[in-house]
């Protein structure tokens, strides 16, 4: 697939893309998600273990993960590539081994790219200064989570056609969550207007210059709304008293539905996972024809073999 859109070697933030750049990936993330499900009835899809062949990558959790690490490990697998999960706990980290010093060690092993997960924002960054491969960010602190808001918007895009002019709102845990930071990014630029809301201590201040707008309650964010995506709280990230308990919040912010009575009929409900059932969304909702929850996971593989493919200059041709 030839372009005349350079992409970045690394992909470290959404906030550094283009639109073009984000729909690059896109296009080539719908091709890979399209033959997949192809694939999936049964016919032969285009032999993609050719693209990374020879290729090594890395996955370095420094967080847990289901969803992300065990997409990119698939994706990266799909394509040929030669898949190492390096293990926190089982390596030199626990016997003191610096960040940069682990990476430039697997560096110095081959690898052609990081997929990297670690609760320092920044932390994909300062690896991709310290070494020859590729770096991609599987999720940093409360920064941003790139291939997450790809793929939701991936989710979207399909569904819609275009994100223009369309309205998401992104409820809950906004201080902490890098998925709303990339998903504001990524929205916004492919046209869409982003409004949250959430408990008012969960609201960073000065967020609006994100390009986003900010709802005082969860009916003035559903209100004419598209789709919705509820957001975990990050108890992980919270040191203080601000964490609402979890049957407040779902009295004032959790999807159920009685509250999806306040969005549009056809309006989509999103949650990047995990879910806490029952908190953020009811089970019922969770499961409901309009949930594209599971849709998204079935994204996140496409975006990952193409964002791989792209950072690691594999040439696309049919
Ligand atoms: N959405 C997401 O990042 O899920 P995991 O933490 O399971 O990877």
């Amino acid at each position: 697939m030839a372009s005349e859109v350079d992409f970045p070697r690394h992909l470290l933030e959404l906030e550094a893309l283009t639109r073009e750049q984000i729909e690059l990936l896109l296009d080539l993330a719908a091709r890979f998600k399209h033959e997949r499900a192809k694939a999936r009835k049964g016919s032969a899809p285009p032999e993609r273990r050719e693209l990374l062949r020879g290729r090594t990558i890395i996955t370095l959790f420094f967080e847990h993960s289901t969803r992300t690490r065990s997409s990119f490990e698939v994706a990266a697998r799909s394509l040929g590539a030669d898949v190492l999960s390096f293990q926190k706990d089982a390596s030199s980290v626990a016997k003191g081994e610096s960040l940069e010093d682990t990476v430039r060690n697997l560096d110095a092993i081959g690898a052609d790219a990081l997929v990297v997960r670690h609760p320092a924002a920044g932390a994909p960054r300062l690896v991709a200064r310290a070494v020859r491969a590729s770096v991609i960010n599987a999720g940093d602190g409360a920064h941003e989570h790139p291939t997450q808001g790809l793929l939701d918007a991936l989710s979207l895009r399909e569904r819609w056609g275009t994100l223009e002019n369309k309205t998401v709102a992104i409820v809950g845990d906004i201080a902490h969550s890098r998925v709303a930071r990339s998903n504001i990014h990524c929205l916004s630029k492919l046209g869409a207007r982003v409004r949250v809301g959430g408990p008012r201590t969960l609201i960073p201040e000065g967020i609006e210059k994100l390009g986003c707008t900010v709802a005082r309650d969860l009916r003035e964010a559903l209100t004419g709304a598209d789709a919705v995506m509820a957001l975990r709280i990050q108890n992980e990230r919270i040191a203080d008293a601000r964490l609402p308990g979890a049957r407040d919040y779902s009295r004032t912010w959790g999807l159920d539905a009685r509250s999806l009575e306040m969005l549009p009929r056809d309006a989509l409900v999103m949650h990047p996972g995990p879910v806490n059932r029952g908190v953020e969304m009811s089970s019922d909702v969770l499961e409901s024809p309009r949930s594209l929850v599971m849709d998204q996971v079935d994204s996140g593989v496409a975006v990952r073999m193409a964002a791989l493919c792209l950072c690691l200059r594999a040439e696309v041709k049919r």
